[in-house]
Order: structure tokens, then C-alpha cells, then sequence
């Protein structure tokens, strides 16, 4: 009998409890075709846990993430919650639950499906084959560095910094390396080096490691010929790494050679094996409740906790395959059809993928 691996399940709010009840719908095929045992635990997150309990990120649904293997979260936030103050906003306890639970990387695959080549505002021929992912440092760099204003004789200025440890940058290149091992063993840094000494750092700590990893073909990459190659070369990309800015712009770049925000799923990590694995879009607020809503980029997140978090390559695999096949046999839902008279919903978008899967 396999291990059962707790998951802490956070539907949220907006399109959330409905792609995330299609990705249950997944774990539950998963141990009937592989004999993995999983055992769900929802808790409260987001806007429904303000108005339930007074606090986007409660103390118990913290509890229950903590003695969890890994996080399977929906979405957060709607209108409805947008005027409160910042401690009573969705999205503050998305910075907390990552802070909290020590996730200091995001990862984003961004695979590009062949019938769906189309999808995207980039030519066919270009993203042939694209499937790479970037590896976002989140909780350094500027974002977090320390910010203020002051007055000058040419009026006011803003100051943002910017700063980088030997530690946060090697415990992020090392899982890079690791994430390219299991993959096409390559890895592109990619950094301002010629500019900035935040760069220079990381440059000198990756090239340290390196030999370490011999296996993995190691390019740098400035940041700006990297936002140029992503267009010109997709499909010669296999792991990105970088640092928090760089990567945020470059995740969302990445995101749109594949067409839809639908199908794009996430993780973060933290060291050791937990992960916290989401769809990269939001809560939807303008389709919720009206099985409208794509649960592809839910399910890939499942078949990405799969992968990184519990080693099911082989359960991961059948997700993604029958991912592939549900939507080369012209399965659409809305998000991502030509002919909108045709689209299927959630639910039917579900089913179909958990009947295509097979072991
Ligand atoms: P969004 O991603 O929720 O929606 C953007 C557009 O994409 C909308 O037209 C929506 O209908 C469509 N869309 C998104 N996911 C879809 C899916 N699975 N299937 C089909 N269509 C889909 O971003 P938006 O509108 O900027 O934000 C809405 C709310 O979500 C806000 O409160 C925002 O703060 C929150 N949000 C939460 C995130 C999270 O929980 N990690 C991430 C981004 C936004
Ligand atoms: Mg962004």
C-alpha cells in the first residue's frame, strides 16, 4: 500500500471551489489507476475566510497547510472584498501564506499544447515543441528591499532597493539545478550582470555551483536578450532561473506563448519537498458560478504537485496526456475555443480528462 500523502485543499472564492472540485475529481481517478492514497483536508482562504472568520489567512488554515505534504489552492478575491483595508484583503494573505510556509521560489511551466498552437499571437513554427519553466526567486530583490522617499532640490525622490545574499540566491540556483536535472538538463540564468552588482552576485554563485552539476548545460542570459529570445527561440528554453523582478515580467511573457491563462499552472516551493500548487489566474469573478471556467490550469497543477513534490512521474504523466488527448479531440471550453457555440464547461471538461486518463 502506498504512503498517503496529506493534501490541504483551499478552494477560495470566484471560479475556485469549481476548478478546484474538477482537480479533486483527478486525485480521486489518480489512486484508483496507480493505488497512491491521498487524503484531502479543505480549509478557509481568501474572501470566504473574511467573511467567515474575520481574516483572510486564519490560524487554523494554517494548521492544516503546515501537516500538510503539499497546498492545492484555487483562487482569491472578488470585488465584493477590494475596498477593505490591506489586512482585510485577499491578497494580503497570499503574500502571508507564502511567508509563512517558507516558500521562497515560484515555478511556472509554460508548455505549449500542438493543437493549440494556434491559441497563440506567435507564429506555429516558433513555439513548435516550447516547454520550459521559470524558476521566480519570491522573497527577495527589490520588492522587498527597503523603500522610502525623501526631498531633494529637484523635488521629491523615490528610492527603491534592491538586495541579494549569498543564501537566498544558492538555495534558489540549487533547486534550478535540480528542477534541469529531472528535465532536458539545461538551465539559462539570467541576470543584468553587466549593470547591476545584485547580478554580479548571482552570476558568481551560480558559476560556484555549477561544477556541482555537470550533467546540466549552463547558459547566462542578460535579462533583456532573455525577454528577446523567449520570442525569437521559445523551444530552445528548458529551466529559467532569476531573480523576483526579472521574474515576474518574464513568467508573464513566458505565460503568453501558450494562448490562455486557463491552462497555465504554478508552484511554490520552499526547501524540502512541500509545495503550494495553483492555477497562475485569478478568481474569475466576471464567469464564477456558471461552469464557464477552464479547470485545465488546476488539474496541471495537480499533475505538477505530482512531479515535484511526491516523485508520481507516472501519474503526472497520465494527466498531462490525457490533457493532450482531451484536447486534440477538439474539447474546448470557452477560454480557449475557436467556435464559442461549441464550448463545453467545467464540469464536462473535467470528466473528460479524468475518463482520458489511463495508466
Ligand atoms: P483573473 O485571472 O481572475 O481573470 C482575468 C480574465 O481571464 C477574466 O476575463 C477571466 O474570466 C479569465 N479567466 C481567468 N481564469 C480563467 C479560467 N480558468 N477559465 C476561463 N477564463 C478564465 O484576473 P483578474 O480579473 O485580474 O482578477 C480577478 C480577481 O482575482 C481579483 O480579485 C484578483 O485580485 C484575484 N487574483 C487572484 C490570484 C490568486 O488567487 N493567485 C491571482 C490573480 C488575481
Ligand atoms: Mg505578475
Amino acid at each position: 500500500m502506498a504512503e498517503v500523502k496529506k493534501i490541504a485543499v483551499i478552494a477560495g472564492d470566484g471560479i475556485g471551489p469549481e476548478v478546484v472540485a474538477e482537480a479533486e475529481k483527478v486525485l480521486k481517478r489518480t489512486e484508483e489507476l496507480f493505488g497512491y492514497r491521498f487524503e484531502t483536508e479543505h480549509a478557509l482562504f481568501g474572501g470566504i475566510a473574511i467573511d467567515e472568520k474575520g481574516t483572510p489567512l486564519p490560524e487554523e488554515t494554517l494548521a492544516v497547510c503546515r501537516k500538510a505534504d503539499a497546498v492545492l489552492l484555487g483562487a482569491v478575491g472578488g470585488p465584493k472584498w477590494d475596498n477593505n483595508p490591506k489586512e482585510l484583503r485577499p491578497e494580503t494573505g497570499l503574500l502571508g501564506i507564502r511567508k509563512a510556509l517558507g516558500l521562497f521560489s515560484n515555478l511556472r511551466p509554460a508548455v505549449v499544447f500542438d493543437c493549440l498552437k494556434d491559441a497563440s499571437t506567435l507564429k506555429p513554427e516558433v513555439l513548435e515543441g516550447t516547454d520550459l519553466m521559470v524558476v521566480r526567486e519570491l522573497t527577495g530583490g527589490i520588492y522587498f528591499g527597503e523603500k522610502y522617499r525623501r526631498d531633494t532640490d529637484q523635488g521629491q525622490e523615490a528610492v527603491d532597493t534592491c538586495a541579494y545574499n549569498v543564501s537566498e540566491v544558492e538555495r534558489i540556483v540549487r533547486q534550478a539545478f535540480e528542477i534541469a536535472q529531472k528535465r532536458r538538463k539545461k538551465l539559462a540564468s539570467v541576470d543584468k550582470a553587466n549593470v547591476l552588482e545584485t547580478s554580479r552576485l548571482w552570476r558568481e554563485v551560480v558559476n560556484r555551483v555549477a561544477p556541482e552539476y555537470p550533467d546540466v548545460e549552463l547558459e547566462h542570459v542578460l535579462v533583456d536578450n532573455c525577454a528577446m529570445q523567449l520570442l525569437r527561440r521559445p523551444s530552445s528554453f528548458d529551466v529559467i532561473v532569476t531573480e523576483n523582478m526579472f521574474g515576474d515580467i518574464l513568467s508573464d511573457e513566458a505565460a503568453m506563448l501558450t494562448g490562455s491563462i486557463g491552462m497555465l499552472s504554478s508552484a511554490s516551493l520552499g526547501e524540502g519537498s512541500f509545495g503550494l500548487y495553483e492555477p497562475v489566474h485569478g478568481s474569475a469573478p466576471d464567469i464564477a458560478g456558471q461552469n464557464l471556467a477552464n479547470p485545465i490550469a488546476t488539474i496541471l497543477s495537480v499533475a505538477l504537485m505530482f512531479r515535484m513534490t511526491f516523485g508520481y512521474a507516472d501519474a503526472a504523466d497520465a494527466i498531462e496526456r490525457a490533457v493532450a488527448d482531451v484536447l486534440n479531440a477538439g474539447h474546448r471550453t470557452g477560454d480557449i475555443a475557436v467556435d464559442k457555440s461549441k464550448a463545453i464547461g467545467t464540469v464536462a471538461m473535467g470528466d473528460l480528462i479524468v475518463a482520458a486518463m489511463s495508466k
